[in-house]
């Protein structure tokens, strides 16, 4: 598929068809797309909850209630919902588990020296987020952001349906999947799975701004 082409195929899908289930191997992808993201220093500040019991995605969606009921028969007809969190402080403890990671995957395999150098900088970065910029949490996000942007044109790819989901209730979810306690908070979910027939949306076209409007070329 051409790059056109997914970015026109994707779009915020309203309904789901309840009948339609992600085949495993599109499920692998899926996470890999999540995996594989890229985020700063590559400190992976993040954790995914996917549902796609009934009853897992009937947890989820008491996060749509209220103001966000709108949402509530995405996650409850789509095949799959990842609850996308974010970690709300990095600490010794992550910053060693990433750098045992990178060795683990060969980082260092060739240039031992590049392992001091990058625990170092990626302590760095976050010790400038910490006491300069004093905006930790939302240097975070924004990493959880990165991923979810990528993932929703992965899925697009992969000719699945998605729509991302900010409107939720992000404390009600924090404290039904105990997030807080593992230094969690969540963030954003994204429902996936195959369009309903029914679906308004699909036959909208796309609108954006012009594209004079958005660039500047120099
Ligand atoms: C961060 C973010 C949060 C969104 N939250 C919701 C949501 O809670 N419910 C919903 O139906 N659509 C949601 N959307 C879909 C947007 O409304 C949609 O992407 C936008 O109108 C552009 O349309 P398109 O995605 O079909 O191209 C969200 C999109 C983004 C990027």
């Amino acid at each position: 598929m051409s790059l056109i082409t997914a970015l026109n195929r994707r779009y915020a899908t309203k309904a789901f068809d309840a009948t339609k289930k992600l085949p495993e191997d599109i499920v692998a992808q899926l996470f890999a797309l999540l995996r594989l993201s890229p985020s700063s220093t590559n400190i992976q500040p993040w954790h995914f909850i996917v549902a796609s019991s009934d009853e897992g995605k009937a947890r989820l969606a008491k996060g749509a209630g209220g103001n966000y009921s709108y949402n509530a028969s995405k996650i409850l007809n789509a095949s799959h919902v990842v609850l996308f969190c974010a970690r709300t402080q990095i600490d010794e403890k992550h910053l060693q588990k990433v750098l045992a990671a990178e060795e683990r995957d060969g980082r260092f395999a060739t240039a031992p020296e590049f392992k001091a150098a990058a625990h170092n900088t990626r302590t760095a970065y976050l010790k400038e987020h910490q006491y300069s910029k004093k905006d930790v949490p939302h240097w975070l996000e924004k990493q959880i952001y990165l991923n979810m942007g990528g993932f929703l044109l992965g899925a697009s790819v992969l000719e699945i349906d998605a729509v991302p989901l900010e409107g939720i209730d992000q404390a009600l979810l924090d404290a039904e999947f105990d997030l807080n306690e593992r230094d969690l908070t969540a963030v954003t979910a994204v429902a996936l799975g195959y369009r309903a027939e029914s679906d308004f949306n699909a036959a909208l076209p796309k609108s954006r701004l012009a594209a004079d409007d958005i660039f500047t070329i120099i």
